[in-house]
């Protein structure tokens, strides 16, 4: 063989295939139930223990403690999906998961999940629907089915069939044991006092029934010959792409919903071969109920099923049965997911004859993200710095688009005298001096149906990449995106009142407004953060105020003199941060106080370490030097050497400390500048 393929060759994981294609007697199963029962658990409680096994973390929000379930994360268990800020409706689905493992109920109901367009309700089930293929394929997610072999001799299957025939719903293979004696035959296992009960419930399908009677009588009713003869075990993996333990089914039109896509249909070829349309083997049993057999199957828009369909479904939640055509009624095991908007939902509330299946169905709500972090996550899952080819995402361009996507679907603060941008302040996690957790617990609960309603993360997506197709240039920054928003706004086909259309457009406005904060503050902190003016200024201020605090004098640093404390130096940086003249007292003890804890744990001070102080510091430097920087002089084009050489210093800080590249840098320089230069500087 050649050398390449050799290499290729070697990159094969023998083992791991020989255990993926594990084949083996029924006596041979029975050893490896033994060991591992876990291997005969339902289809709740492989998906629940699939979440667990993924890890988990606490955590307080507000001082309530939450669980993060590492599966739904991108960065262990999720795979490429995530669902970022949703943690409590999670942490609901999970609730719900457990007790249907544990066989509390849930297990006989439809899983609806609920919400706005967009809230990740397909991003959930394509989590569960692909954690559990992973899942099959793990060790300690195995399962294993079996198929009917040696077949030739008995004229059960055609010539065409080798032989064989597959169980064709991928069923356990213990339900071959018959069910009368099937409890006392898997006491006798001598399971132990192991972690899983094996408990097996459900008959085989009619196929396997028919083929498990004829050979019952062939071998008169002795059922060792049976499954000694003609039964194959093997490991069973699932996959969405091979109609194997994972189903979807999607509602097309309602002319055209016909309950064979449910569950099955006759093969017209086979019906030629068995001579007759009753004959079990003629079936195919290829529905979606049929093939998700063993895992999960999901009901997109479940909604807006035809009410034929709705019997099958009540019957395979509520009885874990279905009824294929011409054919007795189907033991089935698995999860059935569906989810729906609120418009559907609307209808099935008002309408009297689907009260059967709201009775059925546990409703999750899936709200959109109301916590700006978590929401920016999203975003820059695919269009964070160095996932567009060649193009740079200026700073706060995922940020601003989040948050004005976060502020559509806030409630406004009724109390507390906060605006709606502190309030998404405050739900972020930030500190707003005067408001304490409790506000911010309180201001949650005062709410109606927040996250229900607003703008989907879709749409914020949509033109995300407008604009970068629209400004065909190396730098997104915000304000393309802000009118990108603007224009996408007047041909949003969700938004039906102009009321609702000004709202939203309002909320940029708010939006541009926090971002002229943001980048002001960026700037003013690039102009002053030349380190060692800064620390001078710091060290100067600091034995200032020492001296005045322990009411001694300074030593001027260069007449080497004895000097009662500069006021004027320390009121001009205190006033930056308005603190008082009344006050000033205090507030220089603080930082006293501040020093000397410090030095207690044999720390020295350093002036970033004071965020109040910082700012104060920032702001009083910059004071000093925007002249020497002529703002004016940033936008126009005839600028000397020395202008220019501290222009340039000021745009490197920005690179270097914001993450700017060189034209978003000169942006803002100049956004900023064209501000200062009309003098407005608080
Ligand atoms: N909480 C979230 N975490 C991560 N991504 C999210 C979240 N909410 C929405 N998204 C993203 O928004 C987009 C829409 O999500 P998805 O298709 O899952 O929504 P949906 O609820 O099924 O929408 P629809 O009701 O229109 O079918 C996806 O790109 C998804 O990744
Ligand atoms: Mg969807």
């Amino acid at each position: 063989m050649g050398q390449m393929i050799d290499s290729i060759a070697a990159l094969q994981d023998y083992d791991q295939y020989r255990d993926l294609h594990w084949e083996g007697s029924f006596e041979a199963y029975l050893e490896i139930v033994r060991e591992r029962p876990e291997v005969t658990r339902n289809a709740f409680q492989r998906v629940y223990d699939m979440i667990i096994a993924a890890g988990q973390e606490e955590y307080l929000d507000n001082k309530k403690r939450l669980t993060r379930y590492h599966f739904f994360r991108d960065d262990t268990g999720g795979g490429h999906d995530a669902v970022y800020g949703l943690d409590i409706p999670l942490m609901r689905l999970v609730h719900v998961l457990r007790a249907a493992a544990e066989g509390y109920g849930p297990e006989r109901r439809v899983i609806l999940l609920h919400g706005p367009v967009g809230s990740s309700k397909s991003t959930i089930a394509r989590l569960l629907k692909k954690g559990i293929e992973d899942y099959s394929r793990s060790p300690e997610g195995a399962l294993y089915t079996y198929e009917w072999c040696n077949l030739e001799s008995t004229g059960l299957v055609m010539g065409s069939e080798g032989g064989v025939f597959a169980s064709p719903m991928h069923e356990e293979p213990l339900r071959l044991i018959p069910p009368e004696w099937r409890e006392k035959a898997i006491k006798g296992l001598n399971l132990g006092n192991t972690r899983h009960k094996v408990v097996v419930d459900g008959d085989l399908n009619p196929a396997c029934r028919f083929i498990f009677k004829s050979l019952m009588e062939r071998y008169k009713g002795d059922w060792s010959k049976l499954v000694a003869n003609h039964i194959k075990v093997r490991r069973l993996l699932l996959s969405e792409k091979d109609r194997v333990g994972i189903g979807t089914f999607q509602p097309k039109d309602e002319k055209n919903q016909d309950s064979t896509e449910l569950t099955g249909d006759v093969n017209y070829r086979k019906i030629a071969e068995y001579g007759s349309d009753s004959d079990p083997r003629a079936f195919n049993f290829d529905g979606e109920f049929n093939i998700a057999n063993r895992g999960i199957v999901e009901f997109v828009e479940v909604l807006k099923l035809d009410v034929a369909f709705l019997y099958d479904l009540l019957g395979a939640s509520q009885e874990h049965r279905i009824k294929p055509k011409k054919f007795a009624q189907t033991d089935i095991d698995e999860v059935i997911l569906g989810h729906t908007n609120e418009a559907e939902y609307k209808k099935l509330l008002a309408n009297e004859f689907m009260e059967a299946l709201r009775d059925r169905t546990i409703k999750i709500d899936i709200p959109y993200i109301t916590r700006l972090s978590e929401e920016t996550r999203i975003y820059a899952k695919s269009f964070g710095q160095g996932k567009l080819k060649g193009k740079h995402v200026a700073p706060h361009t995922l940020e601003i688009a989040a948050m004005w996507a976060v502020l559509t679907r806030l409630e406004d603060p009724k109390k507390h005298n906060l605006a709606i941008i502190q309030k998404l302040k405050l739900y972020d996690g930030r500190m707003i001096p005067g408001y304490t957790q409790d506000t911010v617990k309180e201001l949650r609960k005062d709410t109606r149906r927040e996250g229900m309603d607003g703008i989907s993360p879709r749409f914020v997506q949509d033109m995300l990449s407008n604009a970068l197709v629209r400004y065909d240039e190396p730098t997104l920054n915000p304000f393309m995106v802000m009118n990108e928003i603007e224009r996408g706004l007047k041909a949003h086909s969700l938004i039906t009142n102009d009321e609702q259309r000004k709202k939203y457009t309002d909320l940029i406005a708010v939006v541009r407004r926090e971002y002229e904060e943001i980048i002001k503050n960026e700037v003013q902190r690039a102009i002053s953060a030349d380190e060692s003016e800064i620390t001078k200024l710091a060290a100067n201020y600091v034995d200032n105020v020492r001296a005045y605090t322990l009411k001694e004098k300074v030593k001027n640093r260069f007449t080497g003199r004895d000097e009662e404390p500069d006021e004027r130096l320390m009121r001009s940086i205190e006033e930056k941060i308005d603190v008082a003249e009344s006050r000033k007292d205090d507030f220089r003890r603080e930082i006293m106080n501040f020093i000397g804890a410090l030095a207690l744990e044999g720390k020295k001070f350093q002036w970033s370490t004071n965020d109040r102080l910082r700012r104060a510091l920032e702001l009083k430097l910059f004071e000093d030097k925007k002249d020497t920087i002529k703002f004016t002089s940033v936008v126009s084009n005839v600028v000397d050497r020395e202008t220019q050489e501290k222009i340039d210093a000021v745009k490197t800080r920005l690179m270097r400390d914001f993450g700017y590249d060189e034209i978003s840098a000169q942006n803002v320089l100049e956004y900023v500048s064209s501000i200062f230069a009309r003098g407005d500087l608080k």
